[in-house]
């Protein structure tokens, strides 16, 4: 059911239903908001995050390096004042009295240290385990200690010097496989690609030229290709261009290796036997927490909670702090360009609450019209929900800016970066994200692995989603005492060898350096876009000014689904259809498009089988 505001923005209320889920506080809300009152005690008005985080952290970029496309472009409209509702709190926050604007947010601004890697701890256990190490382990007590995984040599090159540590590299790098051709296991099989109407013909859109980026690549793209065997393989006898990034990553043989190593000489279940294999798999399991903390810029590994993946962020998200925090006829914001994974969530939530649904519509570029942003973000707000990256459109959304417009409000944000972590340097507290969510198969790690951020004041508050082992501190059948966060949101055996994968891939990223893969993604970027241009009558879908990595574009007279098979029998993998992200691809009057999608080990032939293909259609 739809409804309108005064205004005509719409506000959604999927049931159209009263609440009824929180009826009797299950959760002790009141008591919840009380403790929650004495965390944020003494600041009225917003700056610092209930965390006492300071408004300026480190971040990793290297001065000047971020590429002017990811830099923020439009203004940014002054805040709303607003005051204080009857508890003083909405979402856990305090309101606002009065707040001006940050310029530009401490993520971006040019003033960074140089580095977001850390030091390697030089222990391997990979090959190489300690066994009096692992016994040593504290049941129980989960102890981070450091990087699981060392001794890859870094794959960043500086300019000039480009094939320095090419020796170096091939001692790292595995043997290539031999090259696989699919064709030979039979038919290729069929697609489920979305019946839509076809495109209609449009001039295609401009890129805007500031979002050029001139400097000479840091990264060795031939070296790195190695490292893929997915990638060094033939389809349909051509050689394979992999543009379907956006929806999986390959993975470099390094996390094979980890996953495949594990199964075959550590694995045991985490936290209970007290035996050397569940000490190992243990430790490992919390390296790869301690990981994605360092990797996330989190301040706790406590604050780090594994998943399936974004989307089972965002439900553990809307079913735990959504159900205490959002009642009846408050409002969810979300914006126009989000994944379903960021949609549906809350319209379930929503069903279950009678809370309303509004969103931030688009501009004819596909970002976000921020102007509506003060309007929508209002006194019955409970939640902001936004992409980092929109998977559909590329566009980088000014999350920072968000954030500090939404806490000047007293609003939690929470950030899907499915689709800017395998792209951007992120931190969270830089970004005073309140939760953050990602995958690990986009991130160049294992499917079935993501992990969740929660500021650790949330967290504490939350109520555990799901019930089962390792949850729990104390079980009688009339009361259960729950573990603390993580743990209390990670019922039952977790998938141990997808966080062995993803502390490996993490690894790899580090290596490379992601500023390095950010300016190198916006080159490529950049160069794939003119070479689209080329093609008569190609318009392009989403055309920020802040774009990353994701070329979506449809054709006059052709369906984005024949496109695709087109492609394919040109050995080039790229995804047609809506992309789980139909309102935003609707807003261009389309139900489909063809989606390119770049990662750091495509290179400029790549472009130029997508565009020679592309000319032969
Ligand atoms: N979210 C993935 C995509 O965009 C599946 O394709």
């Amino acid at each position: 059911m739809s409804t309108s505001d005064a205004a005509g923005v719409p506000a959604i209320n999927p049931s159209g239903a009263p609440p009824s889920a929180l009826s009797g506080d299950p959760f002790q809300t009141d008591l919840i908001i009380q403790l929650m009152k004495e965390a944020v005690a003494g600041s009225s008005t917003v700056g610092p995050s209930p965390s006492g985080l300071p408004a300026s952290l480190p971040t990793g970029l290297p001065s000047g390096s971020l590429p002017t496309s990811l830099l923020p472009s439009a203004s940014i409209p002054g805040l709303q004042t607003g005051r204080l509702d009857e508890s003083g709190l909405a979402g856990g926050y305090p309101r606002a009295t009065t707040q001006t604007h940050p310029p530009v947010h401490p993520l971006l601004s040019p003033t960074h240290p140089p580095s977001q890697r850390s030091a390697f701890n030089s222990r391997p256990l990979s090959g190489g385990h300690d066994p009096e190490g692992s016994e040593a382990y504290a049941f129980g007590e989960p102890r981070c200690n450091g990087n699981a995984f060392s001794g890859v040599p870094n794959r960043a090159l500086s300019p000039g010097d480009k094939h320095a540590n090419s020796d170096v590299h091939s001692r790292g790098a595995l043997p290539t496989p031999a090259s696989f051709d699919s064709s030979s296991i039979g038919a290729e099989p069929e697609f489920y690609f979305l019946r839509g109407p076809s495109p209609k013909p449009l001039p295609a859109s401009a890129v805007h030229p500031s979002t050029v980026a001139s400097s000479p690549s840091l990264l060795d793209i031939d070296s790195i290709r190695r490292d893929f065997p997915a990638l060094n393989q033939k389809v349909h006898g051509k050689p394979l261009v992999w543009l379907d990034n956006a929806a999986t990553t390959h993975k470099p043989k390094r996390v094979i290796d980890a996953t495949s190593e594990f199964y075959g000489r550590h694995n045991s279940n985490i936290h209970r036997a007290a035996h050397a294999l569940a000490a190992r798999s243990t430790e490992l399991f919390e390296n790869g927490r301690e990981k994605v903390r360092e990797f996330l810029g989190a301040a706790s590994a406590q604050e780090i909670i594994f998943v399936r993946g974004t989307t089972e962020a965002i439900n553990l998200v809307a079913q735990s702090y959504g159900r205490q925090q959002i009642k009846s006829r408050d409002e969810i914001l979300l914006t126009g360009l989000e994944h379903h994974a960021n949609i549906v969530p809350w319209q379930l939530l929503s069903q279950q609450t009678g809370a309303v649904i509004r969103v931030i519509p688009l501009n004819d570029r596909g970002e976000l019209n921020l102007e509506e942003f003060p309007r929508l973000l209002n006194q019955r707000t409970r939640i902001v929900s936004v992409a980092h990256v929109s998977n559909a459109l590329g566009t980088v959304n000014p999350v920072e800016h968000i954030i500090a417009m939404a806490h000047a409000q007293g609003v939690p944000v929470l950030v899907d970066g499915a689709q800017s972590t395998p792209h951007l340097p992120v931190n969270v507290q830089a970004l005073d994200a309140d939760f953050f969510a990602f995958s690990g198969h986009k991130v160049f790690g294992p499917t079935g692995i993501g992990a969740l951020y929660g500021k650790a004041a949330l967290l504490e508050q939350m109520p555990p989603w799901q019930g089962g082992g390792h949850m729990i501190r104390d079980v009688t059948f009339e009361k259960t005492v729950y573990q603390s966060a993580p743990e209390k949101f990670e019922a039952g055996t977790p998938d141990i060898a997808g966080v062995v994968g993803l502390a490996a891939a993490i690894d790899y990223l580090f290596d490379l350096g992601i500023p390095a893969i950010a300016a190198y993604e916006h080159q490529l970027l950049e160069y794939a876009t003119e070479q689209l241009h080329s093609i008569p009558g190609l318009r392009l879908i989403g055309t920020a000014l802040n774009k990353a990595s994701v070329l979506s574009f449809v054709i006059p007279g052709k369906t984005p689904q024949n496109i695709a098979r087109h492609l394919d029998q040109h050995g080039i993998a790229v995804r047609a259809g809506h992309h789980c992200a139909q309102p935003a691809v609707r807003h261009f009057g389309l139900e489909a498009t063809v989606r390119a999608s770049l990662a750091f080990y495509n290179n400029h032939a790549d472009v130029e089988a997508l565009v020679s293909a592309l000319r032969r259609l």
